[in-house]
């Protein structure tokens, strides 16, 4: 078949059979050359072709003309192996110069005759040939095109290829687009029903922008919107095994502006991430406004969003499911500083039915960035879905020669529904989003919950005694150590001031760290450096650090100011406040870094007429000081915390190896708090602390610990021997299942939110081990049928049950993966809160 392509080609006649099938793209199948798909002799209509290509919508043929092509003629239709009627497709060509459509067939299917064409092609450098599902899905769309002949003078008709796929695993995201035309994307996850040609990459103002709301709007220096991108080339680097990244280079020729859609794909995670880069080469200043930095063209089904809000101590506890209606649904966080309340940047979206914890196509994305944000998912009356995310369209200005980047937006694709989702996402997170993923962390124990603000050195070091008796291994100073003509013996005065209180501690950190080491425990400290008391000397000096505009009143939250870190002198002031601390501490391990307040009224003087930029400022200033700190303290852990967990995300994230989940830490309350989150982010993430608030029992506050970074949270000089006996030994059966636990994949069951009764299991890579829990809430005692997940069916696991209460809730026994999941295990709860931990071995019995 090769030497007969060659052969065909006359002196100014080519045939379309000679192509490089490997260019082409199309949905089912692999291109044929003088076949049809299914590589039988190609028919339509009743009558037999010797000469075509056989493919499959939607497919794409480019053919390199260079110029030189006079006319393309032959004839297309549905080929008869498929039945009568079906596979319904058009026929397409288009000038790929200026993407005018040159000619169309009628909609064909199976049985009727071929229709021929013949199309003038004067100067035409690019064509493409494409075939499109007319409508009743990508199914038996067997199309062909027949005797296709190209006249021209010169060199002959190419065949290239345009697929600019990215790929992981399992999933592809599917581009296409040859230089000097559009870059086009026809989706992630199952092929799309839509038009091959009408996806574009991004929507911009340009020919196409009445098809939905651009996700890239600049204003240009002259006043217009007008935005026109062709794509100028790939650039595709392998990061490493595991990570490839591409570069697509799309060019506006009229306004001189550069954009780079930056798509970066973790093969074994399943995930992708996004993010879009504009330069202005031109001589005027430009405003961007709208900036997304993903836009994904998704399955045309019926789409369900999940999505999560709540607030400080009840964060992640509004999780809601609404079906997706006709037009734009968005969600957004407005403000400058504070991301994860009252919505959160992630969403899910499943395909078809309600999302599933083990079936169905989903998709999954959260922003990585730490300011104002927003989502939008758009479903089109031809039924065809997207989803763009990004940075809130607060305008910034673009002065000439400069480039703005925007943040990644994290995306991954399941076929098993939601679990999958949050399986991939925490393998990403461990990997790539958080520092240090894989390494071990430390039992914390934490001062605040216990004494507050009241406290002095001796207390302290009791504190550091019980800490030490009950198995933490780093002792946290919270809040109230520092300050001395503002003393922090409250929320009113102190931020701002990192000077030890020398009436307080005496001895200083320095003894403190001391004193934990004697007791085997490292030390970590609290510290909010972004902002300020009004009663401290920092604000005295410095009132204008504070992000305000000029002669309006500021708010503050809990009688503090969020300082202005888009001020050169204010990023280098928290930065050197951190970093005095650490240098002169060398014995500190851990930094909890809180964020109590926000921007209100935000508004920054320096910034002139250029106030949009403020929250990308604000926040890039704020990653800047973390990576410094990071770099120069490399073993410090820090921990993210903002009245709980009202910063939790994926931009600030890079930055942080744990977050303070929520200030609610009553174990039962704790459980549906951390069910939200889990589906973002890992375990080893998460701190989760025993404390003594509201009822319930210890046993079930370690259990309910355990599922996060355990830690211990209360004044231990309020527990008798009994409390303290029964926290001992949730930390010992924690340390023991700490690394499987930190290391798994995890599978959620019945829900705390329509279940009495909450599962997760903690399941090891190779399945040879796992941690199953089940919590029951405050229902009276009842027997329930328990299952586990995410186990292999063929091996045999015995069953331990950890952390036991004085009475064992099972026998240890025997049982395979297969009856572990598909009957379960039947367990009897008393009449109270109650919760069981189980530890699953592989046996070989
Ligand atoms: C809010 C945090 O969520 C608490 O854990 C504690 O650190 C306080 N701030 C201290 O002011």
């Amino acid at each position: 078949m090769g030497c007969a392509s060659i052969a065909e080609i006359n002196a100014d006649i080519w045939h379309l059979s000679s192509i490089n099938a490997e260019t082409v793209l199309q949905g089912y199948g692999t291109v044929q050359i003088n076949r049809s798909v299914d590589k039988n002799s190609m028919q339509v209509g009743g009558v037999v072709f010797e000469n075509g290509v056989g493919t499959h919508a939607d497919s794409i043929i480019v053919l390199d003309l260079d110029g030189n092509a006079e006319f393309v003629w032959g004839k297309v239709g549905v080929d008869d192996e498929v039945k009568a009627g079906r596979g319904s497709v058009k026929f397409k060509i288009i000038n790929a110069d200026d993407e005018t459509l040159l000619w169309e067939s009628s909609s064909m299917t199976s049985g009727m005759n071929a229709e021929a064409f013949k199309v003038k092609l004067n100067n035409i450098k690019k064509l493409y040939l494409i075939v499109t599902d007319d409508g009743d899905g990508i199914a038996c769309d067997h199309a062909d095109w027949l005797d296709v002949k190209i006249q021209y003078n010169g060199n002959p008709p190419q065949s290239v290829s345009c697929n600019m796929n990215v790929e992981t695993k399992h999933v592809q995201w599917r581009f296409f687009g040859v230089p000097g035309s559009k870059l086009r994307q026809t989706g992630m996850g199952k092929a799309s029903n839509g038009d091959i040609e009408a996806l574009i990459t991004f929507p911009h103002r340009d020919e196409t922008s009445f098809l939905m709301s651009p996700n890239l709007k600049i204003m240009q220096g002259d006043g217009s919107y007008n935005l026109e991108l062709i794509f100028e080339g790939a650039k595709i680097d392998r990061l490493s095994d595991n990570v490839t990244q591409y570069v697509y280079r799309l060019e506006d020729p009229v306004y001189h502006i550069t954009v780079n859609l930056i798509v970066t794909a973790y093969r074994e995670e399943d995930v992708f991430t996004s993010q879009i880069q504009i330069v202005n080469n031109g001589d005027t200043g430009i405003v961007v406004l709208d900036r997304d930095s993903a836009f994904v063209a998704l399955p045309a089904e019926p789409v369900y969003i999940t999505s999560f809000n709540g607030n400080g101590a009840n964060e992640f506890t509004g999780i809601t499911e609404d079906k997706m209606p006709r037009g734009i649904v968005r969600h957004q966080v407005a403000g400058t500083d504070r991301t994860a309340v009252p919505d959160y940047p992630g969403v899910f979206l499943s395909f078809g039915i309600p999302a599933q914890e083990d079936k169905g196509m989903v998709f999954a994305a959260a922003i990585a960035w730490s300011g104002s944000w927003q989502y939008q998912i758009t479903r089109l009356p031809d039924e065809r879905i997207f989803f763009s995310g990004g940075v809130l369209e607060d305008p910034i200005k673009l002065y000439p020669g400069q480039t703005y980047i925007s943040p990644e937006v994290v995306m991954t694709w399941s076929d098993n529904g939601k679990g999958q989702a949050t399986r991939n996402f925490h393998r990403y997170m461990r990997h790539y989003g958080i520092p240090n993923g894989y390494a071990e962390r430390p039992v914390v124990f934490n001062s605040w919950q216990g004494v507050l603000f009241d406290f002095d050195e001796e207390k302290i070091l009791r504190m550091m005694d019980g800490a030490a008796a009950v198995g933490a291994e780093i002792f946290v100073l919270d809040d109230g150590w520092f300050g001395n003509e503002y003393p922090r013996n409250s929320d009113s005065a102190g931020l701002g001031d990192w000077q030890v209180n020398t009436k307080k501690l005496p001895g200083g950190i320095e003894n403190l760290i001391r004193e934990a080491h004697q007791r085997g425990l490292k030390f970590g400290l609290w510290v909010e450096p972004e902002m300020v008391n009004p009663a401290s000397n920092l604000y005295k000096a410095h009132p204008e650090w504070v992000m305000m505009i000029p002669g309006r009143k500021t708010f503050s939250g809990r009688n503090q100011y969020l300082l202005d870190l888009s001020r050169a002198e204010v990023e280098e002031f928290v930065f050197q406040a951190v970093s005095n601390i650490l240098r002169s501490n060398p014995g500190i391990d851990y930094i909890k870094w809180d964020h109590n307040g926000y921007g209100m009224n935000p508004g920054a003087a320096h910034l002139g007429d250029n106030q949009g930029a403020l929250s990308d400022k604000h926040n890039q200033a704020y990653y800047r000081i973390m990576d410094r700190l990071r770099k120069t303290y490399p073993h410090v852990m820090f921990q993210l915390c903002a009245s709980g967990g009202c910063r939790i995300d994926f931009g600030a994230m890079k930055y942080h190896e744990e977050f303070w989940a929520s200030d609610e830490t009553n174990g039962i309350l704790r459980i549906p708090i951390q069910w939200g989150i889990s589906h973002f982010m890992p375990a080893n993430t998460m701190a989760s602390h025993i404390n003594m608030y509201g009822d319930g029992d210890f046993k079930l506050r370690a259990d309910v610990a355990m599922t996060g970074r355990l830690g211990i949270e209360l004044n231990p000089e309020l527990l008798d021997e009994n409390d303290i006996k029964s926290i001992k030994q949730g930390v010992v059966a924690y340390k023991e299942l700490r690394p499987l636990l930190h290391s798994a994949d995890l599978y959620r069951g019945r829900s705390p939110f329509d279940s009495k009764i909450t599962e997760y299991t903690f399941v090891s890579p190779d399945k040879t081990g796992a941690v199953f829990f089940v919590f029951k809430s405050n229902v009276g005692a009842v027997s329930e049928i328990i299952k586990m997940k995410g186990l292999n069916s063929d091996f045999n696991y015995s069953l331990t049950e950890i952390n036991a209460d004085e009475k064992p809730r099972f026998e240890p026994t025997v049982l395979s993966g297969r009856e572990l999941m598909e009957k379960g295990i039947k367990f009897e709860f008393p009449d109270k809160e109650s919760s069981v931990v189980v530890m699953v071995r592989r046996s070989i019995i």
